[in-house]
């Protein structure tokens, strides 16, 4: 690509963001698109966020991604932000409107994109939420948001898991989300359910942790998909696919992430055979020896 007059810059901001895979996204769909667009990655500390959303303006930077640990710390400084994205209290995309920049959370509408194009049905279904962090959390208001009939948050702590599930159902004014330690599955009726990992355990390079180790707790799972992505296949998975269950790993949630983000700053639509093509650059790009 041609960097000229016209070329448009977009970027992530993030402490760290040396291991970023979103630069191959953007760059990927800019030339494939034929977008004049680079996409930069910022390394931002957190006294700087205020000032870095505010120079991003000034410089009239066409698209900016936030990751950890700003996803919350930016929205003092935005303009406007989505309903989704406030009732999460996490953003990780800005876009440019008068004067600034509208924060959407595409983490959780890439999660259901991914889902989506994996044939995984969320609405009317019973679902089993491992952990309270950041992550979980922003996943029980998708669940709830997209229509699960029900979610079992399940957390090492209980009181985290209380205090998530007591914020999800006052922002969301439902009752479905019910708080639970992890032995809690032995209580659960005994069927099917949608399982997710919200966990950081099991992540490379610790791959054979898992949080819940007992088998019998898989067999209540159908479908499931593990957050991480690196390993490609996380003790999670095999234990659910050994149960018979389906699983998925948590690449296609970053791929639409970027995908979702990329056609918000450009006002297009990613077709699926490209959204392919960078799901096979960025599995190489994870790829570790197991
Ligand atoms: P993030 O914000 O990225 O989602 P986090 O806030 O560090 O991550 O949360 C990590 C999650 O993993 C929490 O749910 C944590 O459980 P606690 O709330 O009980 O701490 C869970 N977690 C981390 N290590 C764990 C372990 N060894 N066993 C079970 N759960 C664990």
């Amino acid at each position: 690509m041609q960097i000229n007059g016209k070329t448009k810059t977009c970027g992530l901001i993030g402490c760290p963001v040396e291991h970023t895979l979103s630069p191959i996204i953007h760059n990927t769909l800019a030339e494939r698109m034929g977008h004049n667009l680079v996409y930069l990655p910022f390394h931002v500390e957190r006294d700087d966020v205020e000032a870095a959303v505010k120079g991003a303006n000034a410089l009239s930077i066409a698209g900016m991604n936030v990751t950890v640990p700003h996803k919350s710390a930016v929205i003092p400084f935005l303009k406007e932000i989505d309903p989704l994205a406030e009732k999460i209290g996490a953003v990780n995309t800005l876009v440019p409107v008068p004067g600034g920049y509208k924060g959407y959370n595409t983490d959780m509408t890439g999660l259901q994109r991914a889902m989506e194009t994996e044939g995984i049905t969320i609405e009317g279904r019973e679902a089993i939420l491992l952990g309270a962090g950041g992550a979980s959390r922003a996943v029980a208001f998708m669940l709830v948001y997209k229509g699960a009939k029900r979610v079992y948050l399940l957390n090492r702590s209980l009181q985290k898991a209380q205090a998530v599930a007591d914020e999800v159902n006052k922002a969301m004014e439902c009752e479905k989300v019910a708080a639970m330690p992890l032995e809690g599955y032995k209580e659960l009726p005994k069927q099917k359910y949608l399982c997710i990992q919200g966990t950081s355990v099991g992540l490379y390079p610790n791959s054979r942790d898992v949080v819940i180790d007992d088998r019998s707790f898989y067999e209540l799972v159908d479908v499931a998909v593990d957050l991480i992505y690196k390993p490609a296949k996380t003790r999670f998975m095999e234990l659910c696919e050994e149960a018979g269950a389906k699983a998925y790993n948590g690449l296609k949630m970053l791929l639409y992430q970027g995908i979702i983000a990329y056609e918000l700053w450009n006002d297009v639509h990613v077709e699926d055979a490209l959204a392919d093509e960078i799901y096979e650059l960025m599995k190489e790009e994870t790829k570790v020896e197991e």
